[in-house]
């Protein structure tokens, strides 16, 4: 699996705080099964201030001791860049795109949608950028009305879920809202968004089964094909994974639902 968002570098942000943490958390992402990930810390002007040069120096770093330590993980430099960063909006050779390509990964709010968020989408394709939004599903307003999703997707964004959400880590409208993007055919990549072994672990290869249980086995495109084509700055194809495939398996998903929760209310009254 390729793992387009986590926090794996040390000392920079909220991930490990050290090279021990950071390597722990490299070896249970191997274990979870990803193979490749791409370090994406947050970036925000003032805050974080991880710029290109800072995070290529850590990545080369965090190799050469993944190597040492006998971890076969692939890592690629990134940032999770802060919207409202002027290094989208400004042309900079401090801007760290992802695998040092085309995409750059945006930290969607979780409490507003920024006034700009359509300018912001516009001025980094007319850069030649492509936006990757970074888990839309845990902001609260898309969760009340997805088909905002839709114009941002139109207008040349790809869209990142966190795993978690789809495993309830951040509640209910996060887990549906993932979901029914999921449905929609709007996904085009499904990541950890790992933080550290204990506070917020690689849960990767669960959520996929979760993914898998709505939209079908297509769904392993979301950490394969989707974050492939993103790492060459190429916007996946929308909906990435086979429509059918996806309605077949969402009515398959919820009649069985359905037919468990007979069968249980059958069994409890025996
Ligand atoms: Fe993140």
């Amino acid at each position: 699996m390729i793992d387009l968002h986590c926090h794996i570098l040390p000392g920079i942000d909220d991930g490990p705080r050290d090279w021990d943490e950071s390597i722990e958390l490299c070896r249970s992402m191997v274990d979870d099964g990803i193979t490749r990930a791409v370090a994406t810390p947050h970036l925000i002007d003032g805050v974080y201030d991880n710029r290109k040069p800072k995070v290529d120096a850590l990545v080369e770093e965090l190799r050469r001791r993944l190597a040492e330590s006998g971890v076969a993980l692939r890592i690629e430099s990134g940032a999770e860049v802060d919207l409202s960063s002027r290094l989208v909006t400004e042309p900079s050779s401090d801007l760290p795109a992802l695998a040092g390509g085309k995409a750059v990964l945006l930290e969607m709010p979780v409490a507003v949608i920024p006034h700009a968020m359509d300018e912001i989408i516009f001025a980094a394709t007319s850069r030649g950028l492509l936006p990757v939004l970074a888990h839309p599903e845990r902001n609260e307003l898309l969760q009340q009305d997805t088909a905002i999703a839709q114009r941002w997707v139109d207008a040349g964004a790809a869209l990142q879920i966190d795993g978690d959400s789809l495993l309830g880590v951040w509640g209910r409208g996060a887990k549906r809202c993932a979901e029914s993007l999921l449905l929609s055919g709007l996904v085009h990549a499904l990541a950890s968004d790992a933080h550290s072994c204990k506070r917020r672990p690689p849960r990767l290869r669960r959520a996929l089964d979760a993914a898998k249980a709505i939209v079908g086995d297509e769904a392993d495109k979301l950490v394969g094909q989707g974050p492939e084509l993103i790492l060459q700055g190429r916007c996946p194809p929308t909906p990435l994974y086979d429509i059918g495939a996806r309605r077949g398996a969402s009515a398959g998903h919820a009649a069985g639902n359905l037919l468990q929760r007979v069968a249980r209310q059958i069994l409890d009254r025996l």
